[in-house]
């Protein structure tokens, strides 16, 4: 790509309340608020540069993008057209800075990466706010990567979506966090966030979930500020186990998890038995991510790097909010 392109890079974030469900499809509006850390190390880099007037030329990881994955990024760019009054069509291009092919290089940091180098390149200079409002409509959990550190996103009451945006609760050195990644199956997932939300509408413990988010939201932010991790693990974890048991309660039933992923949950548990604070949470997909305090890191991945099936083991840092690159 031509030097004249703007390039923006984020990275990807672990929910520690989860959003699971929405008010409004189109526009992206949770159900509920979510709060999530933002991982440094795991981020996608995205060049823009709006053109001629042919069609928009797509590239994931140099490859042509195609179907459902280059009509969300042009669904996106439109967004960035209509509001900056540009024609032309883009040229795109995205590099995920993390392993490929693992199920981590979410959505969260490419539409975040590419809500600010599209609007940088469309001649728009939006607030951090604005850009979080903007992100959200490519994915729901990229407002929150617009924000290092701890990040909550707001529901929001406005049918236009236009006051549900997240905000940073408190910078990536507020508190020194691991989070520990085991990679159990590294194939594409089989239901995407998208279609599982949608599902998740009809189980009968749907209505339940949602209830209890607003209690969840205000542990976790009471436990970041006093920085407990005990408590901040524990609400982690039963936002994610009550996330997936929703699932199982809906028609057709809706299960991430692999054999892998349950061993290491065992781990985990174990480890706490022994005494060691390590508390998991799963998203979209089979992966296990622990969160736990630096000096206890090594002993969580080799705990987990141990498990039958595990692929590989990441450690990550807190990380920052999205930012020009060059
Ligand atoms: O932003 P989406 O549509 O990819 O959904 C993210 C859903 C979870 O990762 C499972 C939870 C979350 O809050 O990030």
């Amino acid at each position: 790509m031509s030097v004249a392109a703007t390039t923006a890079r984020a990275n990807v974030n672990l929910a520690l309340v989860k959003y699971w469900g929405k008010r409004d499809p189109a526009l992206n509006l949770p159900a509920t608020g979510s709060i999530s850390i933002t991982l440094g190390g795991l981020s996608v880099e995205t060049d823009v540069e709006f053109g001629g007037p042919g069609p928009d030329r797509l590239e994931i990881e140099g490859q042509p993008a195609s179907g459902e994955e280059a009509s969300r990024i042009a669904g996106f760019l439109d967004l960035v057209r209509r509001e900056a009054g540009v024609e032309a069509g883009a040229h795109v291009a995205t590099r995920a800075t993390v392993p490929r092919g693992i199920g981590l290089a979410s959505s969260a940091a490419t539409f975040a990466a590419l809500a600010l180098a599209a609007t940088r390149a469309a001649g728009l200079r939006l607030s951090q706010p604005a850009l979080s409002v903007l992100a959200r409509r490519g994915s729901g959990s990229a407002a929150r990567s617009v924000f290092g550190g701890f990040v909550e996103w707001h529901r929001g009451e406005r049918p236009d979506g236009s006051d549900s945006l997240a905000e940073p609760l408190a910078p990536p050195d507020h508190w020194d966090l691991r989070v520990v990644v085991a990679v159990t199956d590294a194939a594409p997932k089989a239901v995407s966030s998208r279609a599982g939300m949608a599902r998740a509408a009809s189980s009968p413990l749907y209505p339940a979930w949602v209830e209890g988010v607003d209690a969840d939201l205000a542990e976790a932010r009471a436990a970041i500020r006093a920085r407990d991790l005990e408590a901040l693990g524990l609400v982690a974890e039963h936002s994610a186990l009550k996330m997936h048991a929703v699932g199982l309660g809906a028609r057709p039933p809706l299960l991430y998890w692999r054999g892998t992923t349950i061993e290491c949950m065992h781990r985990v548990w174990a480890l706490r038995q022994e005494g060691t604070r390590a508390f998991l949470s799963i998203d979209a997909g089979p992966q296990v991510k622990v969160l736990c305090a630096p000096g206890d890191a090594p002993r969580v991945a080799d705990t987990l790097g141990a498990v039958p099936g595990v692929q590989r083991v990441l450690t990550c840092a807190l990380g920052g909010g999205v930012e020009l690159v060059g």
